[in-house]
C-alpha cells in the first residue's frame, strides 16, 4: 500500500514534525492537554467518564482525517517531537486546495513544553511545507480572543487580523478572532527549515 505521507518530515530548530502514526495516537492521546479544545459538533459517547471519551474523540479525529484524505480536501496530522520527545501535535488542512492555496492550522503541546518558542517553531514548520513546497498563497487561522498563546504564535509569524465570528462552544458563544498570512509577508520573513520525503506526497496534497 501506498502511503506516501509517512515518510514526509519538515525540521526547524530543535523541531520535527511528521506525520502521525497510530503508535503516536496513542501515545499522543495519553498526552492530550484537559484545555486543548475538540470539535464542540463531536459526538460524546455516554458511559464513558469525560477524559477517557475525550482521548476517543481525538483518536477518532486522527483517523477520519487520514481515511477522509483526499488531494481536493486533506487535513494532516504532524507529531511534533521536540528534542527527540513527542510534545504535541500540528495540523495543517487544505480544502480545495489546488484551486484557492490557502492552508487553515491548529496545533496543541503539552503544558511543559509551551512557552518556550515550540508553539512558534512547530507553525512555522508547517507554513514552509505549505509555502515553500505545496505553493499555498495563503494561510488562515483563528483563535478565541482569550487563547494569548495561540494569537502570538500568528502575530509573532507575521498574521494580519482578518475579522471576527461568534462560534458555539458547546457551553455557551465565544469570539473567535480570524487571522491571515500572505505568502509574500511569508517570504519576506525569510525563514528556513529542512523538508524531506515531500516529492511522493504532491499529487496526495492535490498538486
Ligand atoms: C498555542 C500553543 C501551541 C503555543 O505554543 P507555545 O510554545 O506556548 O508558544 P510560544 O512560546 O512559541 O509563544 C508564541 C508567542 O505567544 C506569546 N505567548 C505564549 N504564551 C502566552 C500566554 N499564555 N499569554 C500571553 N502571551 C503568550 C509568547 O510570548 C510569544 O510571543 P512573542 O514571540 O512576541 O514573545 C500552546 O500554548 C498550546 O498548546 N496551547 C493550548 C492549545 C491551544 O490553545 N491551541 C490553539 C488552538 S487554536
Amino acid at each position: 500500500m501506498e502511503w506516501p505521507l509517512f515518510d514526509l518530515r519538515v525540521r526547524l530548530g530543535p523541531v520535527l514534525l511528521r506525520p502521525v502514526t497510530d503508535a503516536d495516537l496513542t501515545a499522543l492521546a495519553a498526552l492530550l492537554p484537559d484545555d486543548v479544545e475538540l470539535d464542540p459538533r463531536a459526538e460524546q459517547f455516554p458511559g464513558l467518564e469525560d477524559c477517557r471519551d475525550r482521548q476517543r474523540r481525538f483518536v477518532q479525529g486522527a483517523w477520519h482525517s487520514r481515511g477522509s484524505w483526499s488531494p481536493r480536501s486533506w487535513c494532516l496530522d504532524l507529531g511534533v517531537e521536540a528534542e527527540g520527545e513527542l510534545v504535541g501535535l500540528q495540523t495543517l488542512e487544505g480544502d480545495d486546495f489546488g484551486a484557492l492555496r490557502t492552508v487553515d492550522s491548529a496545533s496543541w503541546l503539552v503544558v511543559a513544553a509551551r512557552g518556550r518558542g515550540i508553539g512558534t517553531a512547530m507553525r512555522a514548520a508547517a507554513l514552509g511545507l505549505a509555502f515553500d513546497h505545496l505553493g499555498a498563497v495563503a494561510a488562515i487561522t483563528s483563535a478565541v480572543l482569550d487563547n494569548h498563546a495561540s494569537l502570538g504564535v500568528s502575530r509573532r509569524l507575521g498574521y494580519l487580523d482578518n475579522g471576527r465570528s461568534r462560534i458555539s462552544t458547546g457551553t455557551g458563544v465565544a469570539e473567535l478572532q480570524h487571522l491571515r498570512l500572505s505568502v509574500d509577508t511569508w517570504r519576506a520573513a525569510g525563514h528556513r527549515m529542512e523538508v524531506t520525503g515531500v516529492e511522493p506526497c504532491l499529487r496526495w496534497f492535490g498538486v
